[in-house]
């Protein structure tokens, strides 16, 4: 009787507390359960915790601070990450300014020109990546006949029509963002990379 009186008990108690915790309210944010689930203990980027007392009472650190302390002391803005530099534009890993047209901006993208040098060795470079990623659909020579495209159907020859004359910047957007039926790859192909291959097309393809 009495083993079970106990757990009666205990079973009150914990139902007690497990009622008292949810109640958060005013400056009471309520018992957390596992707080190192909530709060980081190695670096993180996107949280900084700059008071050294925070956490105190869980603290079993050797540096005597709280457990939730989380600033980079070694960093001399005290951040976890680094601020960008004042009136500075992140660059992508190739060195491009981030593109920021959205895909129904095409008439826009028309006027940009293509920052890549033309050199031989550019050309062969677009050429290797057309084949690895535009002859599926719009075959070698750039017919519309590749296999997957007489599949698909209404793949455009960039030899035929209107095709021939669109500006580089049309190309490079129509790569980057999709058209139609057409898939965007700019998640597959760095900026450069599309501008060789925009290169490849007007130099080889349509010998422009
Ligand atoms: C999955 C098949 C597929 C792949 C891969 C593909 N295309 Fe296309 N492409 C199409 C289709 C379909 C169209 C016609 C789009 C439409 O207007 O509906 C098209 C249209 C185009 C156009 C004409 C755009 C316009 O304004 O009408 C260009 C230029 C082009 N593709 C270039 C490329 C290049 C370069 C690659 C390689 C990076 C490539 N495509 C990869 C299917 C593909």
């Amino acid at each position: 009787m009495k083993l079970i009186k106990s757990i009666y008990v205990i079973a009150v108690v914990g139902v007690a507390f497990g009622l008292a915790s949810c109640g958060a309210s005013g400056d009471n944010p309520g018992y957390e359960y596992a707080p190192q689930m909530y709060n980081s203990v190695p670096y993180e980027g996107l949280t900084q915790i700059v008071n050294e007392d925070e956490g105190q009472w869980l603290s079993t650190r050797e540096d005597g601070k709280g457990e939730f302390f989380n600033t980079n002391v070694n960093n001399p803005s005290k951040m976890n990450m680094r601020e960008p530099v004042a009136n500075t534009v992140p660059r992508t890993k190739d060195g491009m300014l981030p593109y920021r047209l959205k895909a129904f901006e095409l008439e826009k993208a028309a006027e940009i020109q293509n920052p890549v040098e033309l050199t031989d060795q550019v050309l062969a470079e677009g050429q290797q990546l057309y084949i690895q990623f535009c002859t599926a659909c719009h075959g070698a020579n750039g017919e519309g006949d590749g296999l997957a495209g007489q599949v698909i159907g209404g793949v455009a020859n960039l030899k035929g029509g209107a095709y021939v004359n669109l500006p580089e910047g049309h190309i490079f957007h129509v790569i980057m963002k999709g058209k139609g039926r057409m898939g965007a790859h700019g998640s597959q192909i760095p900026q450069e990379r599309i501008w060789k291959i925009v290169h490849y097309v007007k130099q080889e393809i349509q010998k422009q």
